[in-house]
């Protein structure tokens, strides 16, 4: 999703910017753009081309105060003019803006002033531009009327820099004479960083920066080291989710050691008498969270998976004896944010699963279990959500009291590699269907996903034992199951699934560690503990996707209209 980027210092700033805005890529975007000030005058070059076309379109220019913004379209089309930065009514000042602000149609018409895109932000501006005072008193007086989310900054063509926050991380850090604005922390330069707490503004004058709350009085910040996570392997692979998934095997033991003594563990403060645990998360990390509530019943801990966007506006009884844990690769994202400020706000106990150390969602709970996946650039989780699964799983171990395990993730791996006549045929099919039951269900429903958004293809997944009550209804000759079964207990019953799919002339394919489905074509996985067989079975799953996407000529690392952090709700 959208990304910001900002440099002042003494020496040019426009291709810092351009770098930054590179690294912010991995979040997907659509547009992007920069605003640098040239003899006294705000410039600005926006494409719809993509970054390295950003970098051709500026590799000339010169300035020491820069812009810069990756947008992911919400308010407006995928334009140029929608792109940010935008230059207000008067021209006197530039603005990149995450975020949205979801009163602007009323602040619109209050306001008398020209408009060059469709956008919120540009509303936004727009009405701090029409305020009185100086820069900062406009910024602040404006951000108490809008309503919504934002991070901005503002630059105006005196080389005067205001920027604030509310719900929508920002991040400065000071490296010599120079200043680094970002949106990430990937994205800033140098080893220390200052964090904007909601409702608060830094202003940048000559050089120099100060910090102010929103009734415009100054505070002292203290900066906080820059935490690293790196990923493990050099890109060796042609994409980085082909490199990621082979990165798993690397993440999960370096997992198993940082958890190994139980350190990590004993700091979370459980509450006095726990009874039951929910988890709470979107996308992947939502599947990797039915995951983890069956782990935490499998050692006798009532638990349930429940989804950020839903768990918000559903009538959850919220409960003392309950550990909220929040799961998320991001940290960042809107939904689990809410979701976690909801619980906080009722003084109950919360803990972040997170892949991103200086995250949001680290510092609203009050718990933190890292997951040791190394950064994730590609927008289709893989590594990550391995390490998610994994990480429950070590987790509820401990919470029984049990052993961790030492070397199980030592063993081989069971990287597949499908081979072309088999994809061709699994891509030829209109419809695609994944089963399972019970931990193999929720792998169908992980497989189902990875396969729908990287090669958009329209498939869906069910449980098994649901086949038979309305869904076989679309099994023919054009649809294609495949079917997941890794638990003991549930093969007899899959064979007689698979049966009636046969009946209906449909193609079946069995992803499986056992001998028993020898009529149907076979995907052969390593044979583990059955509690580990979700993360051997799901590595082929995203093996399939990745390869089918390739088969279609996508690129895998940019699926249409996702993003890698969704920062709107
Ligand atoms: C799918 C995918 C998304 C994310 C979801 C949550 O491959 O990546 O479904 O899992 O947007 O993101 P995080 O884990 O960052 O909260």
């Amino acid at each position: 999703m959208c990304g910001i980027c900002g440099y002042i210092g003494k020496n040019n700033g426009v291709g810092k910017v351009v770098e930054g805005l590179k690294i912010l890529e991995y979040r997907g975007y659509d547009s992007c753009g920069i605003a640098y000030i040239e003899n006294n005058k705000l410039k600005l070059v926006k494409t719809i081309e993509g970054v390295d076309e950003l970098y051709n379109l500026t590799c000339d220019k010169s300035s020491n105060f820069v812009i810069g913004h990756t947008r992911w379209a919400t308010h407006g089309g995928v334009s140029e003019k929608n792109a940010h930065p935008h230059i207000s009514s008067s021209k006197k000042l530039a603005m990149v803006h995450n975020g949205i602000i979801e009163n602007y149609r009323e602040l619109k018409d209050k306001l008398d002033a020209n408009y060059y895109s469709e956008t919120d932000s540009e509303v936004f501006l727009n009405l701090i531009d029409s305020k009185s005072g100086d820069l900062l008193t406009k910024v602040i007086d404006a951000s108490k009327e809008v309503k919504g989310t934002f991070a901005i900054i503002i630059l105006s063509e005196d080389g005067e820099i205001v920027l604030g926050k509310r719900e929508s991380p920002l991040y400065l850090s000071n490296v010599g004479d120079e200043l680094y604005i970002a949106s990430d922390i990937l994205a800033l330069s140098g080893e220390n960083f200052y964090t904007l707490k909601d409702d608060e503004f830094a202003r940048i004058k000559n050089f120099e920066i100060s910090f102010y709350n929103k009734n415009k009085e100054k505070i002292h910040k203290k900066q906080e080291k820059i935490k690293k996570n790196e990923a493990f392997l050099e890109n060796f692979y042609k994409t980085h989710m082909e490199n990621e998934i082979f990165e798993t095997k690397n993440v999960l033991l370096k997992t198993l050691k940082e958890y190994e003594n139980e350190a990590i563990f004993s700091k979370i403060k459980l509450p006095k008498n726990l009874k039951s645990i929910s988890l709470i998360a979107c996308g992947t990390a939502y599947h990797a969270s039915l995951m983890g509530a069956e782990y935490f019943k499998e050692v006798g801990i009532d638990a349930r998976a429940y989804l950020a966007s839903e768990f918000r506006y559903g009538r959850e009884l919220l409960n003392k004896n309950t550990l909220y844990i929040f799961v998320s690769q991001s940290g960042e994202t809107a939904d689990t944010i809410a979701a976690a400020k909801l619980v906080k706000s009722h003084k109950l106990n919360t803990l972040a699963l997170t892949n991103t150390p200086n995250s949001l969602l680290n510092r609203i709970c009050k718990n933190v279990l890292p997951t040791f996946a190394g950064r994730e650039i590609a927008v289709a989780s893989t590594k990550a959500y391995s390490c998610q699964v994994w990480s429950l799983y070590l987790f509820s171990l401990y919470l029984a009291g049990k052993k961790l395990p030492s070397e199980r993730a030592n063993s081989n791996f069971p990287f597949i590699n499908f081979d072309e006549k088999f994809i061709k045929e699994i891509a030829s099919y209109k419809k695609v269907f994944f089963i399972g039951r019970d931990l193999d269900y929720i792998t169908a429903m992980e497989a189902s996903l990875k396969l729908k958004e990287i090669t958009y293809i329209n498939c869906f997944a069910i449980a098994s034992g649901e086949l038979k009550h309305g869904t076989l209804a679309l099994i023919d000759k054009d649809a294609v199951v495949i079917a997941i079964c890794t638990q003991e207990k549930i093969k007899t019953k899959l064979l007689s699934n698979l049966e009636e799919i046969k009946a209906r002339g449909g193609k079946v394919i069995v992803v499986s560690q056992f001998d028993d489905f020898k009529d149907f074509s076979c995907v052969k996985l390593s044979k583990f503990d059955e509690l580990f067989m979700p993360i051997v079975s799901v590595i082929p799953m995203q093996f399939l996707a990745l390869k089918i996407c390739e088969l279609f000529g996508y690129n895998p690392d940019k699926p249409r209209n996702l993003a890698k952090s969704v920062t709107v709700e």
